[in-house]
Parts: structure tokens; C-alpha cells; sequence
């Protein structure tokens, strides 16, 4: 059987993914897809805890190193469990962030810069995305979005932080054109979704392959 086709969405904090990855997943339905859509960190019973510990205010201790380590370890746990049996059965997977938010987050924004690539290279091994759709929306943008107190750990790390993680998820898109999709996040919510449906057209025509119930 064919590898399922594996996508991923990356944007900025309240960039509307979660709003586009539900609207998704009922069109996807629709059409008789069978694929899992799933998200980072979290995914599974060990990654949403990991989730957990990683975004409570309560941690505010906790080090730049072992931010960045939850994150792989909850990745790898996320590959071996969820992502990696279903692109071999056949299944499309679709993930709300991957390792482009290490690379980005941990990676420029905190600092951590090349050891992120090498550490996740070791959680996802084979498992790149085919595609990845960056909704792209200006930092403040996202804070107006998410609202005054409604931060986590990570979204209350300050528009300093935020810009330039954002700034580095546009090198990403600079770096990898065949694989990442921008997509002007402050459009019309109906104008974004039928992009999105487009492009995955598209890619199922292309690669000849999606997981078909
Ligand atoms: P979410 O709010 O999109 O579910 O993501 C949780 C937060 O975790 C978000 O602020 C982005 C951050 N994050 C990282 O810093 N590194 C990562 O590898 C991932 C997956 C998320």
C-alpha cells in the first residue's frame, strides 16, 4: 500500500489554525478521506501530558534546553504512535504543528539554533511532511486574537520573542519553497479555507495517493 500523505499547519500564535483544521477535517469527511488529524505537542496520552508540563504558567523554571527536549519527546512518542502507523497504512495525516515550530521557537526564539534540527531528526526519522500550510499573521495579529490572560507559558513570552519566531518561520518558507504553503492569515476565513482545500486537491491528484476509506 502507498505512504498516506502527511501535512502539517504552522502559523504564529492565534494565527487561525485550529479555526482552518476543523473546517478541514468536515470537508475531508465529506469526501470520504480517511485520515487522522492530530496536533503538537499532544497527540497521544504521553504528548498531551508533556503538553501539559511544557505550557503551565506554574513552570516558568523551567530551562530553554528542556523546553526544547519535552517538545522532541512528545514528537517522538507522537511519530512512533500516531503519525508513523497511519502514513503506512495508507492514511492521510494531518498535523497542527510539527518540527518547524521547534526550529522556530525553540531553535531562533530561544536561541538554541542547529542542536533543535539535530535532536528532532532523531525523533521524526523518516517522517517529513509532503506539505506544510504557514498561516501567516503578524504577531500582534495573534496576541489581539488570544486576548489579554488567556496566555500559556509559550504565548506569554513577549512580542519581542513572538516577532522574531515569526520572522524565522518566513526564512523557513524562503528556505523550503516546494514544501511550504503561505497563506495570508488575515484573509477572509472562507478565502483561506478554499485555498487550503485547493492545494490538498491538488497534492491527493498529484501524489495519487491520500488513505480512501
Ligand atoms: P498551540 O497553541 O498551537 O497548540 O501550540 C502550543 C504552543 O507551543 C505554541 O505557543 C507554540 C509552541 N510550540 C513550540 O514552542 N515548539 C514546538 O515544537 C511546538 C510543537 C509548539
Amino acid at each position: 500500500m502507498n505512504r498516506g500523505l502527511f501535512i502539517t499547519f504552522e502559523g504564529p500564535d492565534g494565527s487561525g489554525k485550529s479555526t482552518q483544521l476543523e473546517l478541514l477535517r468536515g470537508f475531508l469527511a465529506k469526501q470520504g478521506l480517511d485520515c487522522v488529524v492530530t496536533r503538537e505537542p499532544g497527540g497521544t496520552k504521553i504528548g498531551e501530558l508533556i503538553r501539559h508540563i511544557i505550557l503551565d504558567n506554574g513552570n516558568g523554571e523551567m530551562s530553554d534546553m528542556a523546553e526544547m527536549l519535552l517538545y522532541a519527546a512528545s514528537r517522538a512518542q507522537h511519530v512512533d504512535e500516531v503519525i508513523r502507523p497511519n502514513l503506512e497504512a495508507g492514511r492521510m495525516v494531518i498535523s497542527d504543528r510539527f518540527v518547524d515550530s521547534s526550529i522556530v521557537y525553540q531553535g531562533y526564539g530561544r536561541g538554541l539554533g542547529d542542536i533543535v534540527r539535530r535532536v528532532n531528526e532523531l525523533a521524526i526519522g523518516d517522517c517529513i511532511p509532503d506539505a506544510t500550510f504557514l498561516l501567516k499573521a503578524e504577531p500582534k495579529v495573534g496576541f489581539g486574537r488570544i486576548g489579554a490572560g488567556g496566555e500559556d507559558r509559550i504565548e506569554s513570552a513577549g512580542l519581542s520573542y513572538h516577532t522574531g519566531v515569526y520572522e524565522a518561520y518566513l526564512e523557513l518558507e524562503r528556505a523550503f519553497p516546494e514544501r511550504m504553503i503561505g497563506i495570508d492569515a488575515t484573509a477572509d476565513v472562507d478565502c483561506i479555507q478554499q485555498r487550503i482545500r485547493d492545494k490538498i486537491t491538488e497534492l491527493i491528484a498529484l501524489h495519487g495517493r491520500a488513505g480512501t476509506a
